[in-house]
């Protein structure tokens, strides 16, 4: 089997830690016990390039044991955990490659030898995968039925190549799945991403002005997160529908180049380019804080801090201060990546549940039904999403109601009135 990680001696703690994670992550447990019985996936290869962290084993091993091959690449430079991917070598037979803190070059040599396993399905956290196959290794695109996509930024660029006819092969957008962005977006997002605020500056958040770039799933998670905390919170956004909405739910909304002024702390959540930028440093407090958790390191404009700094050093880790002339100096933290995943430990299990359950599932769907399937990006099927949601409550002991016949009659009835 082949690998590349930091440390194979880490695996013991990385093996406590994915056990722990797999507490919370019953749905994904009884698709492993029936993948197991079942063996769906026998024969096939699949390629995962996903933050490599505890809940990403658990989803590893359910592949697994569902009769795949599998190979796991990160998919995001710092977010990997070491002891984890140590362990899936080691105690789980899983042939990953991944180092923290890998250089670009060894991040894509790492998706390569992860392609090179020539995968049938792969499944993607952002369409690096999908993205190398389609610029440099075309030929690949004939071994594969199909491919998964956990996170909105994957999406759009896979609904661009799409539309503009290039998709090489079918793919299921897992974040889109209700089960999905409704819950790991929102709760999950919003709530590791003040984790990874708060332990890479132990900032106090009551009494502070956050700003929060992006209304969307994300973005309203830690809008209502940080509010709870006792911040002031101001969000910036492009949409008018959204930043109503967030004018309703009662958040201060302003142009970036007003609350460039106000913000203590800014983070960004919008899968677009350069939110922070030069304009907007120029005129930000002394020791604001600034971060991201949007998929990858662009929201914020590094290149121009690095221009209009006079000094950078790193105070902390995960914390970079530049100095900008004149003396005002603003932190930026995790190096403008993903913060909840470098400074803290992602989402909590219990949301990847549902995420991976969505993964894993739509994976089998793709293994049954993939000479259906045209080369479009699909929604995760309905009744995928809707059993995962059942079996999430069922879970957490939390019992629903179920309509009677005569509610099911009227609920299609257009007859009965007042
Ligand atoms: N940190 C994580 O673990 C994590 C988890 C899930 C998704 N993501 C990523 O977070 C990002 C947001 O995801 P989402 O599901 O909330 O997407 P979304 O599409 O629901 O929301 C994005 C919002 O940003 C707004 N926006 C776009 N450009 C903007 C700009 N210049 N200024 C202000 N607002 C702007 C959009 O109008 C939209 O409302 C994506 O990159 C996604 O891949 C990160």
């Amino acid at each position: 089997m082949k690998y590349d990680v930091k440390d194979l001696s880490l695996a013991k703690k990385g093996s406590l830690r994915i056990e722990w994670a797999n507490e919370y992550m019953k749905v994904l447990e009884l698709v492993r016990k029936r993948f197991k019985k079942e063996k769906p996936l026998k024969g096939l290869k699949v390629c995962c390039c996903l933050h490599v962290t505890t809940e990403t084993a658990n989803l590893a091993l359910t592949l697994k044991e569902g009769g795949a091959q599998v190979s796991v690449c990160a998919s995001n430079p710092l977010s990997t955990q070491d002891d984890v991917a140590a362990s899936m070598v080691k105690d789980l037979g899983i042939s990953t490659f991944a180092i923290r803190a890998e250089d670009n070059k060894t991040y894509y040599k790492h998706i390569n030898s992860a392609l090179d396993t020539k995968p049938n399905i792969t499944m993607d956290d952002g369409a690096d995968l999908v993205s190398t196959i389609h610029k440099a290794r075309k030929t690949l695109a004939s071994h594969v039925l199909g491919g998964t996509e956990e996170t909105t930024t994957g999406v759009i660029r896979l609904k661009s190549l799409e539309k503009k006819r290039l998709l090489l092969y079918p793919i299921i957008a897992v974040n889109d799945a209700d089960t999905k962005h409704l819950f790991d977006n929102r709760y999950g997002t919003g709530q590791s991403t003040i984790d990874g605020i708060v332990r890479a500056t132990n900032v106090l958040l009551a009494g502070a002005t956050m700003v929060v770039s992006g209304y969307g799933w994300c973005g309203r998670g830690v809008a209502m997160r940080a509010r709870g905390m006792g911040a002031n919170v101001v969000i910036t956004e492009i949409d008018p529908t959204k930043a109503l909405e967030a004018v309703m739910d009662g958040f201060s909304i302003m142009p970036m180049i007003e609350a460039c002024k106000k913000g203590d702390v800014f983070v960004t959540l919008t899968g677009d380019i350069n939110v922070i930028r030069k304009e907007h440093f120029e005129l930000m407090k002394d020791g604001a804080i600034v971060a991201n958790s949007g998929h990858f390191n662009v929201e914020i404009d590094i290149p121009a801090l690095e221009r209009i700094s006079t000094k950078k050093r790193k105070v902390k880790e995960f914390v970079e201060e530049y100095t900008l002339k004149g003396g005002r100096r603003i932190n930026l933290l995790g190096e403008g990546r993903l913060i909840n995943l470098a400074a803290a430990e992602g989402h909590p299990a219990s949301v990847m549940d549902m995420s991976f359950a969505n993964q894993a599932l739509s994976c089998e769907y793709i293994a049954k039904n993939y000479k259906k399937l045209e080369k479009r990006v699909y929604k995760v099927p309905d009744f995928i999403d809707r059993s995962i949601a059942k079996l999430k409550l069922e879970s957490l002991g939390v019992k629903i109601d179920t309509l009677t016949k005569e509610q099911e009659k009227y609920l299609v009835s257009w007859e009965l009135g007042t």
